[in-house]
């Protein structure tokens, strides 16, 4: 049977055009409810955190986001979806990077893989990229960065900071990334960075200017009580 679900082509040409509508999805029903309304759901790592109450993403496995992903792919028929990969899964090797992003792809039929990084992981990226690996880059605030920045801080304050930034975003978008998310970076920044390049920008907490927006559905449904991000209107 043909596929209806928006590809990455019609995504990489909502540059500068209508805005691209991104929600998380974990589960079969969500997604049921949430694909007639979106461009992307993005089984996002997050997952650790709002539904295993985990501290951070350090704990889901790529074995977690192969299961979530079926379960998002089997309740949704026009969203592109696209799945995370877990923090040890691709950082090692670009070689390591494409196994397991191969496994998602093999055995969930999503259309892609996002990965946190900018200019370290730009070899990963075009190495996925050149054997048909569609990579959603992601920069800013890193979550599985966690321990080296102690805590989900803003990211690009300074100077320094936000020039480092804007690096990584050149440097995955110039490697083949897709598209890019940029989290947790100063308004101005995420300003720039989807000003400078090519690729569709999608924010969360980065700026109103990105080409998208992407938000954590059980933040905006209000499920997620102990954190609510100053970005998020329930
Ligand atoms: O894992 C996730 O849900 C994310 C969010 C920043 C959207 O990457």
């Amino acid at each position: 049977m043909p596929s209806n679900r928006f590809t990455i082509p019609e995504i990489r040409a909502r540059k500068g055009q209508e805005p691209l509508v991104v929600l998380t999805a974990y589960t079969t029903p969500l997604a049921r409810l949430l694909d007639p309304h979106v461009d992307i759901l993005l089984v996002g790592d997050s997952l650790g955190m709002v539904v295993y109450g985990m501290e951070s993403t350090h704990g889901v496995t790529l074995e977690m986001m192969i299961e979530h992903t079926k379960a998002v792919m089997r309740g949704s028929s026009k969203a592109c979806v696209i799945s995370d990969m877990p923090f040890g899964s691709y950082q090692e090797s670009p070689q390591q990077a494409f196994r397991n992003a191969a496994r998602l792809i093999n055995e969930t039929a999503c259309a892609g893989v996002k990965l946190e990084g900018g200019v370290e992981m730009a070899e990963t990226v075009r190495f996925l990229a050149e054997r048909g690996i569609p990579v959603w880059a992601h920069v800013g605030l890193m979550p599985q960065h966690k321990h080296a920045y102690g805590g989900f801080k803003v990211q690009g304050k300074g100077k320094d900071q936000a020039e480092a930034i804007l690096r990584d975003a050149v440097a995955v978008s110039d490697a083949g990334a897709f598209a890019l998310l940029i989290e947790g970076v100063p308004e101005q920044l995420g300003r720039q960075i989807t000003e400078t390049v090519t690729i569709p920008t999608v924010g969360i907490g980065a700026s109103p200017h990105c080409d998208g927006q992407v938000l954590v559905t059980e933040d905006i449904l209000g499920l997620v009580t102990d954190y609510s991000p100053k970005f998020v209107k329930r």
